[in-house]
């Protein structure tokens, strides 16, 4: 098991407890409008506040780089932490020096605060030590709730882990304990299934699964580089013809690690890439030459789902095809769907994550019934491609120390 503090080996009753969490949630309007990383904080927050610490949140928010941007202020997020915290938090105009100070030191136990977006300040990115000297004045401990930024070598996520005594929060717990179920330590046989747009972004991750896993699904845009590569026409479909030969590598080495790399037999292919665009269903063989793959078939279908049906782990990341178009969502909702309910029989544990995964698989109404969803975009496909986190790996050497 991995080694990390958990808020099991701290008493918090009076301290000020820095807790960094993922508050980079999308806004439309000055308004959230999907509260999921917020909940997710809950827990810690909530037990920091039964015990009788003293919360005091830190997070990122857009990409101001350096400079206070007023339209990446977290001060827009205050309302909806307050709705979904059911209690009023204090708000830092600044996360570090006499704004912060005046806010922190305001705070008596159980109360909570937010200080303002750490990347207003060059130092946070640089992961510089003053700076992290700065956000340590205002706590007398740190908590990382924020798995998905812990992708980033920056002050709050990994810097202040070594300046402060450091702990993981409940979020983060949950999260390494689910990806390590599914990657380190799972029940085999393991099905991956990685789809999205093109192979380019994902050849580490694929190169990394093939050892690890059973079976390779490999499903959207992606999954038309390995049939091109393998002789097979995919017409006006997004392909990427210069990385055959990396497609053809992966076949290779997933050959030799005894991973069954599964692609589509059928595809539906339309010549227009839009909503309800007229469809048809063809063997992958026989891609016309106008014709855009924009789903798999119900042959690949079945297939998937029946290798599916004696697979134990799961781990998901990526639409099978234009799952924002319908109908060319019905492969990836029906996979899901079928996932779902291996799920619930209790005969799988799925783990999904990044960020067109959990839209769709709250398209298909599953994520509830998966195992585990991860909110995390970059950090969840870093994990998949076998690298050590920086914000994860702050926490381990935390707790040897
Ligand atoms: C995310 O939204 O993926 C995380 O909050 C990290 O944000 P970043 O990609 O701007 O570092
Ligand atoms: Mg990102």
């Amino acid at each position: 098991m991995t080694a990390f503090h958990t808020l099991d080996d701290v008493d918090v009753k009076g301290k000020r407890v820095l807790l960094r969490v993922d508050l980079n949630v999308p806004m439309e309007d000055g308004r959230v409008t999907d509260a999921t990383r917020i909940e997710r904080a809950l827990p810690t927050i909530n037990e920091i506040v039964e015990k009788g610490g003293r919360v005091i949140l830190l997070s990122h928010f857009g990409r101001p780089k350096g400079q206070r941007v007023d339209a990446e202020s977290l001060r827009q997020v205050v309302p909806t932490l307050e709705h979904v915290l059911k209690r009023k938090i204090a708000f830092a105009d600044d996360c570090v020096g006499d704004a912060a100070a005046k806010i922190v030191d305001g705070l008596k136990d159980g109360e909570v605060a937010l200080l303002e977006n750490t990347r207003f300040h060059k130092g946070e990115e640089k992961n510089a030590a003053d700076f992290i000297d700065a956000l340590a004045k205002s706590g007398d401990i740190f908590v990382s709730d924020a798995f998905s930024a812990a992708h980033r070598a920056h002050a709050s996520t990994e810097g202040i882990a070594h300046r402060l005594p450091a702990y993981a929060g409940r979020a983060m717990q949950a999260e390494l304990e689910a990806l390590e179920s599914a990657l380190a330590n799972p029940q085999r046989p393991v099905m991956a299934i990685v789809g999205g747009a093109k192979v380019s972004t994902k050849l580490e991750l694929l190169g990394n699964l093939v050892a690890k896993v059973e079976y390779l699904v490999i499903g959207g845009g992606m999954a038309n580089t390995f049939l091109a590569a393998q002789g097979k026409p995919v017409g006006k479909s997004l392909c990427e013809h210069d990385l055959a030969d990396a497609a053809r590598e992966i076949l290779v080495k997933s050959e030799k690690a005894g991973c069954e790399v599964v692609l589509p037999i059928d595809a539906i292919v339309a010549q227009k890439f839009e909503a309800h665009a007229p469809s048809h269903i063809v063997s992958v063989d026989h891609v016309g030459e106008n014709d855009m793959i924009l789903d798999v078939g119900p042959k690949s279908i079945a297939h998937i789902e029946s290798l599916l049906a004696n697979c134990k782990t799961l781990v998901w990341n990526g639409p099978f095809g234009a799952f924002e178009l319908p109908p060319f969502d019905e492969g990836t909702n029906a996979v899901a769907q079928t996932a779902a309910r291996l799920t619930v029989e209790g005969k799988l544990l799925s783990i999904a994550g990044g960020g067109d995964t959990v839209a769709a698989l709250n398209q298909a109404h599953v994520a509830q019934e998966f195992s585990y969803v991860s909110t995390a975009g970059g950090a969840f496909l870093e994990w998949l491609e076998g690298k050590t986190l920086p914000g994860v790996a702050a926490l381990m050497q935390s707790s040897q120390r």
